[in-house]
């Protein structure tokens, strides 16, 4: 939910806000700004529109400047639009402001300001801000930081802002609650961003913001690190680990491609180092202290959104057949509203790619408040929910850019058949040959992916192409394969914007069986063993109705290939890891699909892919 790129040193600053704002459009990109502080004035320019429509223009211009903000936005407040694009500026053109979160007082605000005066532009929220800090300025008589600092003590909600002044041109202001902002430090040069991409291939030194914290940053190298409240604080400086080629596309057309192709690797490496094959052990050091309680614990609660949700269903199903815990899983969005029961004798396991999802992490928080242990699986290393945890597992997925999630998707599934079997292994509940069986089974699952991504992709080419037209699409699966099945058919409406429903197969006939004509595709999963034959069955209703089968099968399964008009054929494996391996022809399914009908894979259109507003 927008990005934010600042730069303040000796180098010109836009060659940097731009190539950040291009790494950082996952986050949006409905409009695009950078405000420079060139030759004594400032310089802004923005545009509706993606990052590369912004480039045309400020080429154009030919800005130059040693300071500087860039945003790209996700539209809340106000329609996407030239005037509603950050970075906004205060009335007397002194102060520029960007933002990513909501600033929820903004209407109070705005009435006070107007009242004394101020004139508004745009219809966000995130206006106040500059006009806010003019006014303190004016009131107090203070610095561009005393202002920043106490204009934030005036707003509720979530930000993540970067704030410069005319007048003090050699200073720029970072500050977050709720929305990610990290510092990186260089040699006499810092950087604001929402995340570290735009920053990694001029310094490995960085420092993650917390929430209430301000960070001024000087051009003569000094930085001061406060609360909002105006408390010192010591800067925790951390190394990075990112790389720059994990963030680029790599000979792939898309983000997306190149991350479904990935995921022999991100699979291997989310497993890396947590497995004892020799000794049937598993290993996961985050979890260790707090083995004794997860154990006694009463139940687990999962939480989580989008994808990981998905994720965190398999992992009900997972933790429950083989370890034999209680699990629940909750939409956090509803969780955190509903006044759940939870307590201390309940695990909290927070879901998340970006480790920033903001209703995710307000379902942590209140859980906290409750006594809960909190433990997160998050990808993005140093992100909010991993912060926010007592422990937890990271994925180990690598950078995700493509906004539709594929490889965190399988990295999650595969850390939660960990977790399920470290479960399990200490509680008993599954003996020791079974238990290495299922590891043997997981550690040779990379290879199966490697092949099957071999075998699939010319067929789901031909199939994407067959049904590109189509309006509706079904997803059917049972047991370990219907949360899949949800999988695959948000992949589906989510790039290419064909509607899609996922189904328990078994549900099919209270409902989406009326929708089952010779039009309606309907993609089932049978690759799963225990439940074939009553899947089968399913397919048989479907047929009858002469609805478009399409079926994910287990390699030479000869009865579905007399009912499904095409069969994409999946290795075998055990049920519980058999959705990882269906949901690798989904995702190209959908990815070839999208391409079909033109859409943009990777910035489809109204999403993003770190949801920072609740
Ligand atoms: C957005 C993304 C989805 C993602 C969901 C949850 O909607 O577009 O791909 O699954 O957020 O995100 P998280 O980072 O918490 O997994």
């Amino acid at each position: 939910m927008c990005g934010i790129v600042a730069y303040i040193g000796t180098k010109e600053a836009y060659p940097i806000l731009i190539k950040g704002l291009k790494r950082l459009e996952y986050r949006g990109y409905d409009s695009a700004g950078v405000a420079l502080m060139n030759n004594g004035n400032i310089s802004l320019i923005k545009q509706k529109g993606k990052v590369s429509e912004l480039e045309e223009l400020a080429t154009k211009a030919s800005i130059t400047g040693t300071l500087g903000i860039g945003h790209t936005r996700w539209a809340t407040h106000g329609p996407p639009s030239q005037i509603n694009s950050h970075p906004h500026i205060s009335n007397n053109g002194d102060i520029v402001v960007i933002h990513n979160g909501i600033i929820e007082n903004f209407q109070s605000i705005k009435e006070e300001l107007t009242r004394r005066g101020y004139k508004f532009i745009s219809d966000t929220d995130t206006e106040v801000l500059p006009h806010l800090i003019e006014e303190i300025q004016k009131k107090e008589k203070c610095a561009l930081d005393k202002a920043v600092r106490l204009a934030l003590n005036e707003v509720t909600g979530a930000y993540a802002i970067a704030v410069f002044s005319k007048k003090e041109p050699n200073i720029l202001i970072g500050a977050r609650k709720g929305s990610p902002l990290i510092v990186g430090i260089g040699e006499t040069e810092f950087f604001l961003a929402s995340d570290a991409s735009p920053v990694i291939e001029y310094t490995k030194k960085v420092i993650y913001i917390n929430d209430e914290e301000m960070v001024t940053l000087n051009r003569d190298g000094n930085f001061e690190l406060k609360t909002i409240q105006n408390e010192e604080k010591t800067p925790n400086i951390q190394e990075l680990e990112l790389n720059l080629e994990s963030i680029e596309k790599g000979g792939y057309d898309h983000f997306m491609l190149k991350e479904i192709h990935e995921q022999p690797k991100s699979i291997y490496d989310s497993v890396r180092g947590r497995v004892d094959l020799t000794n049937g052990k598993i290993k996961l050091g985050g979890l260790e202290e707090y083995k004794n309680r997860i154990m006694a614990s009463r139940r687990i609660v999962i939480v989580a959104c989008g994808t990981s949700w998905h994720a965190g269903l398999l992992a009900e199903y997972m933790i429950e057949d083989l370890a034999r815990a209680n699990v629940e899983v909750e939409y956090a969005s509803e969780f955190r509203y509903r006044n759940p029961v939870i307590d201390e004798d309940d695990i909290i396991i927070a879901i998340s790619q970006s480790g920033e999802t903001a209703d995710t992490l307000a379902a942590i928080e209140m859980a906290k408040q409750k006594g809960c242990l909190i433990l997160g699986v998050c990808n993005v290393v140093g992100s909010s929910i991993p912060r926010a945890s007592h422990a937890g597992c990271y994925t180990h997925a690598g950078p995700e850019i493509g906004v539709a999630s594929t490889k965190a998707f399988t990295a999650q599934v595969s850390v939660f058949f960990l977790i399920a079997l470290w479960i399990a292994e200490n509680k008993n509940t599954l003996s020791k040959s079974r238990l290495n069986q299922l590891l043997h089974e997981l550690e040779i699952l990379p290879s199966k992916i490697e092949s099957l991504l071999k075998s699939c992709e010319e067929k789901v080419k031909a199939i994407a192409k067959e049904y590109k037209d189509a309006t509706n699409f079904l997803y059917l699966g049972r047991g370990y394969n219907f949360p899949a099945a949800l999988e695959g058919a948000l992949k589906l409406k989510e790039i290419s914007y064909i509607h899609a429903e996922g189904y328990p197969a078994a549900e099919m006939k209270h409902g989406p069986i009326a929708l089952i004509d010779e039009e309606m595709p309907v993609v089932f999963l049978v690759n799963n063993i225990s439940s074939h034959e009553k899947t089968l069955s399913n397919v048989q209703e479907v047929a009858a109705r002469k609805g478009q089968v399409i079926a994910i099968a287990r390699h030479g399964d000869t009865q579905i290939k007399k009912l499904a008009k095409h069969v994409i054929e999946v290795p075998d494996t055990e049920d519980c890891l058999s959705p990882i391996l269906a949901s690798i022809p989904l995702q190209l399914l959908s990815y070839y699909i999208a391409l079909e009908r033109g859409c943009n894979v990777d910035q489809p259109r109204n999403l993003a892919k770190s949801v920072t507003v609740e």
